[in-house]
Formats: C-alpha cells, structure tokens, sequence
C-alpha cells in the first residue's frame, strides 16, 4: 500500500511551456480578479463581522484551559493520553481547517496513547475554538505559538508535533523556525501552496488544474487579491472553494463516506468557527497560500545524527492537496520519511490502522 517515489525525477519546464504556462496563470489571475470585482460591485456592502471574541461581551463562554501569550492573546487546549509528569513522550497535535483541540480525538485511541507513554495536547489554533484571534497571523507566527504555548504548559526542550491537513503550515513553520525545539514531526495530508517560490511552473500549473473549478478560483482569489476572500468564500453566485460545504462532489469514496457518513459532535463543530469564520478558515487560506518567507526545499534536516524523524503521509486521491505536489516535496527533502497510500483521500484517519501505525512510527523509531 506504501509506495516510495524516486526522488531524481527532472521536471525542468521547457521555455515555451514556461510562457505558456505564465500566460495562463495571467489569463486566470485577470479572469478572477474581474469575477472578484464584479461581484464586489453586486455585494457591495457585505463585509466580513468583526470576530465575537470568547469571554467579552456578547461572545461565547470560555470553559476550556488557556494560557496566555506574550502578547496577550490566549490559547484554549485540550489533553489526552498519558498525564505530562509521566509520560515519555509529549505530543502536540495541530488541527486542521474547520477544526479545533477536539480533533485530536479522530486520530488515536487513548489506549495507544498509554502503550506508547504519550502525552498529546491540542490547542486551537488562533482565531478557532475558544483560542483569541491573531489579525497578524503569518507562517512564521505559528511556530512561535507552539513555542511559547509549549513553554507555558512546562513541556520541556523538546516535544513531537503532529499535524492535520493545512495545519501542516504549523508544521513546516516548526521545522523551519524551531527545528531545535523538535523531537520528531508526523503530518497528515500536509497542504501545498502552488506559489511555493522554487516550484517549478510547471508542476504548479499541473497540479492546480487537478482542483474543481471553484477550488481554483478561491486558490486564486486567497492568493493574488486576499482581501476579497470572505466575500468570495461566503458569494453563492459562482463556484467557491469545496471547503464551503460540496466538499463530496469531487473526493474519493472513502473521503465521501467519512464526510457523509461522519455524525460529528454538534457542539464541538460549531465551537471550531463560534468566533467568525473571518479569523479562522479565511485567514488560514489567506496565510496558507500567500508569499512564504521559504519554499520547503529550503529546509534544514533537523535530525541529522538521526535521533529524530519527520513523517508526511499523503493519499493519491487526495482532492485537495495534489498528490504531485507532496511528491515535489519527498523528491526536495530526502530526510523526510513519505508514505503515500494508494486509492486513499485527504481524510487520511478513514483508512483503516493509518494513525495507529504513524504513531507507532514516530515513538518507536526515537
Ligand atoms: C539529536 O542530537 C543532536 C546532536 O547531538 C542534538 O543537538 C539534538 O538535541 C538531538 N535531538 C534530539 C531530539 O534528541
């Protein structure tokens, strides 16, 4: 079911395909931007509501732990497994677009967690949850985000870190900016930008013509004009992004059935976004595929005496996240161990025994 792709594939763009592939991208930015204005026009005066902040007035309650941030913004979590004085290990999982602390409960049993001596924490990510919004979110402000909240919870030099689909840019963040903080470092279904700065062309241009339509045109609208974002998430006249809701119309069998099939929690579903969706899933996007300050490729091996190691498991249905693109990263990070699953979507904790065996992975090859 794994496979491993080779890692020297030459995908060099002629320089007709470059101009070719340029001009495209242009017809699509001048297309969207149109589309963008026009209904801007037609909209005029919807404006994302500022976010109803948990605990002020008029917003919703604060009934889970939080810890304060340097710059006063505070982070609600949730722990799992193994209490922290005892464990061996400490986890922090990050959650993906949509979700919050509570996803960590998809991915494995509490009773793994005590086999492996794990103690997991999951914060929700600023602007989620019961977690204060961060206007100035960027990449890099989310590694120092686990930093300091992993500081405050006392967890010690270093600690493992799992993430879920766009969560994954915290993930990337961490290598980046706190690689000695790190243990060893699991993502699943980690989100590519097609505007990663050595990319080449074109694999993007490929890849982003694997996405439905309305994918693509929020793709393009959070990344060349994000201010027009929350219109043109909640607009209901042309194609939007599928994480607005069609999300079944285009992903594999086993991503539908868990979509279709899943009853979450109702309470925990609406908790995720109670603050707005403005400073959660739009922010996300608009930092998700905006200008990184490096492209994945840039990025040290963190363990090079091998006393660590970093996951990525990735499904080739997968109809958000473009299987071609992990493979750009595998192929530019040797270092990371990638194991891609045939016939398997984005929701990867649907296939059976994948986050139990990432799991043992992780803690038992450190
Ligand atoms: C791995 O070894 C290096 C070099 O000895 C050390 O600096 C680093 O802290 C170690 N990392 C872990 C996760 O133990």
């Amino acid at each position: 079911m794994v496979r491993s792709v080779p890692a020297n594939e030459n995908h060099i763009p002629s320089a007709v395909a470059r101009r070719s592939v340029a001009s495209a991208w242009k017809s699509y930015a001048i297309a969207a931007t149109l589309g963008v204005l026009l209904s801007w026009a037609y909209l005029s005066g919807v404006k994302a509501p500022p976010p109803r902040i948990c605990g002020q007035p008029n917003g919703p309650p604060v009934t889970a732990p939080r810890i304060v941030l340097s710059d006063g913004r505070k982070l609600a979590y949730s722990e799992r497994g193994v209490p922290k004085e005892q464990a061996k290990h400490k986890l922090i999982v990050v959650h993906g677009l949509d979700g919050s602390r509570h996803q960590s409960l998809s991915l494995v049993s509490q009773e793994l967690l005590e086999e492996l001596s794990v103690y997991m924490v999951s914060y929700d990510r600023a602007g989620y949850g019961q977690s204060d919004p961060n206007p100035t979110r960027t990449v890099k402000s989310e590694a120092f985000d686990v930093e300091e909240f992993t500081d405050q919870l006392e967890l010690g030099p270093k600690f493992y870190l799992a993430s879920i689909s766009i969560g994954g840019y915290t993930a990337w963040s961490c290598l980046y900016y706190i690689p000695h903080r790190l243990a060893g470092v699991l993502m699943f279904s980690p989100v590519t930008n097609f505007w990663w700065s050595r990319l080449p062309s074109r694999e993007a241009y490929n890849a982003f013509h694997t996405q439905a339509i309305g994918d693509k045109l929020a793709l393009l609208v959070a990344h060349y004009t994000p201010s027009f974002l929350y219109f043109w998430m909640t607009q209901k006249l042309l194609p939007t992004s599928s994480t607005m809701g069609a999300l079944h119309l285009h992903c594999n069998p086993m991503d539908r059935d868990t979509i279709l099939g899943g009853k979450p929690d109702p309470a925990i579903a609406e908790e995720a976004m109670q603050q707005g969706i403005f400073e959660s899933k739009i922010r996300d996007k608009m930092v998700m595929f905006g200008n990184w300050e490096f492209d994945p490729s840039d990025v040290p091996d963190p363990f090079p005496s091998k006393n660590g190691s970093v996951h990525i498991w990735q499904g080739d249905e997968d109809y958000l996240v473009p299987v071609a693109l992990q493979r750009y990263v595998h192929r530019s990070l040797p270092w990371i161990q990638y194991h891609e699953l045939a016939g398997v979507g984005h929701l990867l904790h649907a296939a059976p025994g994948v986050t139990e065996k990432a799991f043992r992975q992780l803690f038992q090859s450190s």
